[in-house]
């Protein structure tokens, strides 16, 4: 053979293995609206970026005749590439080998992929479409699925970690998405369970369609499993490059700063008059957050999840910044379990990547009742208090209305190490509501009252005089909890030289194995 023969070899070689299953199961991929794994990829990378590892790489198995179906690359392509000019791992599930089935040569090819992002330190990002565990493989495969997911944790906190769910991610194969950083899913076609529904029917008798049991709408809004909704994949890919941006490569780096033309000093007049007078009256914090950040964008994660408190990411004169704000829109923006542990899990995702926290507050405290006693908010709402406390990022805080009990502590309050805390004139910074306080001090006094009016007068002068004293910011800074009282239009430039004066913090925690956070 001829230098040349060898070299039309290989090109026939790498021909063969990018067409995986073949062009059969191509076209059922793509009838059923879905991508090749490499389409994907080369839709998410910068153009001509992509290098590919092990696409000679066969299966080993000899169990149930397999040996005599070999398919190059066995199922998943791996590699790295850049988006936009930035290095990222990447592997993405081939559904048409037999069916993305993952065995222990499929996973060496993904550890291999883990092990080089955290050699360089830079994200890593899955696509999932795959049958789960190969069967045919048995225990081994299993034990690929372990190796990953050791990796999985043992990269967490020190290089991002995105999972696009494209296809099918079902039995234990759901617990690498789940221990990575974030998970996206499309609203058709992806779906994510521990058991399918042939299982639950069995077991517990339940009637229930795939989509209802584990599809991208579900587990965007009830589960909280996943964190972003797309339409499609190309909507997906597209998010996943918008998510880098606001990301460093790794815990060692900043995020990077981007060029910014939105006036530092723009004054938002509108933010004067966002607070309605009605203390009860609710409003959109989205209003706010769209207001104050650079040219309106606001990345929101969990968009339709425990929408009582929003999260996302955004940008203050090219800074990336991460937002928790309380949405009175929305349960009055009470905190509950959901939007406790919703808001604890990204506090702490900033806080590994060195991201600054802002959060804007507006909350009437913890959800009263049983259900949510008997649900352990006490735990849940540990969590946020925790996230919090324990983050050494730059924390700023503005309180917009509402800052009531616990709430106000669980908030980015001063004592949890709040950086800069400021409030707006309309603030509210107290034990509790009015109404509430009265009920408590003049209980005594309110028995003995027994005409109606004479009971509604009293209760209205008491209402007034707690007002007085504390609905308002003013007590809250008296004693330095809150460093300044601003006027809401003047919000944008405050917290841009904040993050200017914070931009060389540095706060370290007492050393330990890790902290005991309440799970
Ligand atoms: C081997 C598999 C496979 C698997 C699919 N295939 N899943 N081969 N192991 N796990 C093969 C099929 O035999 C078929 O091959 C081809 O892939 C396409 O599959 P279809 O069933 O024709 O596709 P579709 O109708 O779209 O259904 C997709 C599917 C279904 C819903 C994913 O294939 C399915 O239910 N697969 C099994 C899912 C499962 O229970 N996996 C184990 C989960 S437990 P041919 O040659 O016929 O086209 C698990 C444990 C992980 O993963 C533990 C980690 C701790």
């Amino acid at each position: 053979m001829s230098n040349q023969d060898k070299i039309n070899k290989l090109i026939e070689l790498r021909a063969q293995a990018k067409l995986g299953g073949g062009i059969k199961r191509i076209e059922a991929q793509h009838a059923k609206g879905k991508l090749t794994a490499r389409e994907r990829i080369e839709m998410l990378l910068d153009e001509g970026s992509f290098e590919e590892f092990d696409m000679f790489v066969t299966h080993r198995c000899t169990n149930f005749g397999l040996e005599k179906t070999k398919v190059m690359g066995d199922g998943v392509v791996t590699g790295h590439g850049t988006i936009d000019g930035r290095v990222v791992y990447i592997f993405s599930q081939d559904f048409t080998v037999f069916g993305g089935s993952l065995s222990e040569t499929f996973a060496q090819k993904i550890c291999k992929v883990m092990d080089m992002a955290m050699k360089v330190g830079a994200p890593v990002i899955g696509i999932n479409d795959s049958g789960g565990a190969r069967i045919q493989e048995g225990v081994t495969s299993l034990a690929g699925y372990a190796e990953i997911f050791e990796r999985n944790i043992l990269a967490s906190g020190v290089v991002p970690q995105i999972s696009a769910i494209f296809g099918p991610c079902a039995g234990g194969a759901v617990y690498s998405p789940a221990l990575t950083d974030f998970i996206m899913m499309t609203e058709d076609n992806s779906y994510m369970f521990v058991t399918g529904p042939k299982v639950v029917k069995t077991v517990t008798g339940e009637d229930i369609s795939v989509e209802d049991l584990g599809g991208g709408k579900v587990h965007a809004s009830k589960s909280g499993v996943s964190h972003f909704l797309v339409e499609n994949e190309e909507e997906g890919v597209l998010l996943i490059r918008k998510l880098l941006s606001y990301l460093p490569q790794n815990n060692l780096e900043e995020a990077p700063i981007s060029e910014c033309d939105d006036p530092i000093d723009r004054l938002e007049d509108s933010l004067n008059e966002i607070i309605p007078d009605n203390p009860n009256q609710p409003y959109d914090v989205k209003d706010v957050i769209h207001s104050l950040v650079d040219y309106g964008e606001f990345l929101e994660v969990h968009r339709n999840y425990a929408k009582n408190i929003v999260v996302g990411f955004a940008k203050f004169d090219g800074q990336p910044v991460g937002i928790v704000a309380n949405q009175p829109n929305y349960l009055a923006g009470v905190l509950d379990i959901e939007a406790s542990r919703k808001a604890a899990r990204f506090v702490r995702f900033l806080d590994c990547f060195n991201i600054p926290i802002i959060t804007l507050v507006d909350v009437p405290g913890f959800l009263p009742g049983s259900g949510q006693e008997y649900g352990g908010i006490i735990t849940h709402g540990a969590k946020l208090m925790f996230a919090y406390g324990e983050a050494t990022v730059p924390k700023i805080t503005i309180t917009l209305r509402k800052s009531y009990g616990g709430a106000h502590d669980v908030m980015s309050c001063k004592q949890l190490r709040g950086d800069l805390n400021y409030a707006w004139p309309s603030a509210e910074i107290a034990v509790m509501g009015a109404a509430g306080a009265v009920e408590v001090l003049e209980g005594r006094n309110l028995r003995k009252i027994e005409d109606a009016n004479e009971r509604a007068e009293f209760i209205a002068k008491h209402e007034e005089e707690y007002k007085e004293k504390f609905a308002n910011p003013y007590q809250a800074a008296s004693y330095g909890y809150i460093d300044d009282v601003i006027e809401p239009r003047n919000t944008r430039i405050r917290i841009i030289r904040g993050l200017q004066s914070l931009a060389t913090k540095k706060l370290v925690n007492p050393p330990k194995k890790h902290s005991n956070i309440p799970l």
